[in-house]
């Protein structure tokens, strides 16, 4: 089961019309790296979790062929991790003492998937977490573990310091045997986080961690989706779907001028143009976006038919589809320019000398 039902807040404007799972990451759609990473691994058949925008994955999946049975289960109210996985049991052929992996639709990993079912048959767990280290959990769930690896607590997104008990966290990728599954309350939103895990653990399921330090990223924000796109490309971050592994990757029908410079893992899409001069570094660019002479675009996404000015500096910034930055802008840190937006020449700057 992938987890494709969120609504991808922390991206917007990008996931207004997109959901997350479907922008495009290194030429395809995020979902198509994590399928097929499960494909290779010896997965057969995929439930799609979906919610919002759930018409996008259908009509995707319906022309898409990954070479892996992709069935779509659509909650008509969003019902949360655990309530989506409840929601999607029907669609699952397997038996009541298989292993079903779950995977968060957002995270790209190098996680051996295999060796997360093995570990699940071997030990008998009732779930098994894939865990890993960071050095901020602040954001995620923190699963703590004692020496044979059971996992003692579970705390989603800790508020106090006496909360960071661990550095290793939930990483988005579970097996259930398909029993636990079918004892989640149905019918009513539920958090697998917040719920169904402090509920097994309360009453003494067996509940195990792997951590794995290996390649983790979830790409939930502006800046994480560029560096997993980027780390995509240049080859650091594995998948079998990337079109190929270089300094950057450009798609059918981009022009870049021979005296642009793009590079860091940039993505080119389809029919977009690169102007005389530009410096495009460590950027996503979406279909059909223009970034004009002399302009100069920096750890940023630029939306489908997006048009960067002359001489703009864009660095760390999200500019939605269709919007239009004139001349001589900036747009630094953080700043988010809605789709169709247009702004005119000069009239943001925010360097020391503007
Ligand atoms: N179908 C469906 N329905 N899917 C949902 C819903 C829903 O109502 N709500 C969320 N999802 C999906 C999202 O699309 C995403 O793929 C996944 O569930 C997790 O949601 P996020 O919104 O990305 O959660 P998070 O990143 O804040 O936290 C989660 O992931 C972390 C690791 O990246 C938690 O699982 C944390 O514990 C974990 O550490
Ligand atoms: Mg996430």
């Amino acid at each position: 089961m992938l987890l494709v039902g969120g609504q991808g807040t922390r991206l917007r404007p990008l996931t207004i019309n997109t959901p997350k799972p479907m922008l495009p990451v290194a030429g395809v759609p995020f979902t198509v790296h994590q399928i097929t990473r499960a494909r290779d691994a010896g997965v057969t058949r995929i439930v799609l979790a979906t919610s919002y925008k759930a018409e996008v994955f259908r009509e995707f999946i319906d022309d898409a062929d990954l070479g892996i049975e992709v069935v779509i289960a659509t909650e008509d109210e969003p019902l949360g991790t655990g309530g989506a996985i409840r929601h999607a049991l029907p669609h699952l052929d397997s038996g009541p003492d298989d292993p079903v992996l779950v995977f968060n639709g957002d995270v790209l990993s190098g996680v051996d998937i295999d060796g997360l079912v093995r570990h699940h048959r071997d030990t008998g767990s009732d779930v098994t977490l894939y865990l890993t280290p960071v050095d901020d959990p602040r954001a995620y769930g923190l699963v703590p573990t004692d020496q044979s690896g059971r996992v003692t607590a579970f705390l989603e997104k800790p508020k106090t310091a006496e909360e960071i008990v661990t550095h290793n966290i939930n990483a988005g990728c579970y097996v259930f045997t398909r029993r636990v599954i079918d004892r989640i309350p149905a019918g009513r939103p539920v958090s697998v986080e917040r719920e169904t895990f402090p509920g097994l653990l309360a009453e003494g399921a067996l509940v195990t961690g792997v951590v794995d330090s290996g390649y983790w990223l979830d790409l939930g924000t502006p800046l994480a989706f560029v560096q997993g796109s980027c780390d995509l490309v240049l080859g650091s971050a594995p998948s079998p779907a990337v079109p190929s592994v270089g300094d950057f990757l450009t798609l059918s029908g981009a022009q870049i001028a021979s005296d642009a410079q793009v590079h860091g893992g940039t993505v080119v899409g389809r029919d977009s143009v690169i102007g005389a001069g530009a410096i495009v570094n460590g950027a996503v660019v979406f279909d059909g976006a223009r970034i004009a002479d002399g302009a100069h675009v920096e750890n940023s996404i630029v939306g489908v038919g997006a048009v960067i000015g002359v001489g703009s500096v864009v660095r760390g910034a999200v500019i939605g589809d269709g919007a239009v930055i004139g001349r001589g802008n900036e747009l630094l840190d953080g700043a988010r320019v809605w789709p169709g937006a247009q702004i005119a020449d000069g009239s943001i700057r925010f360097s020391s000398d503007a």
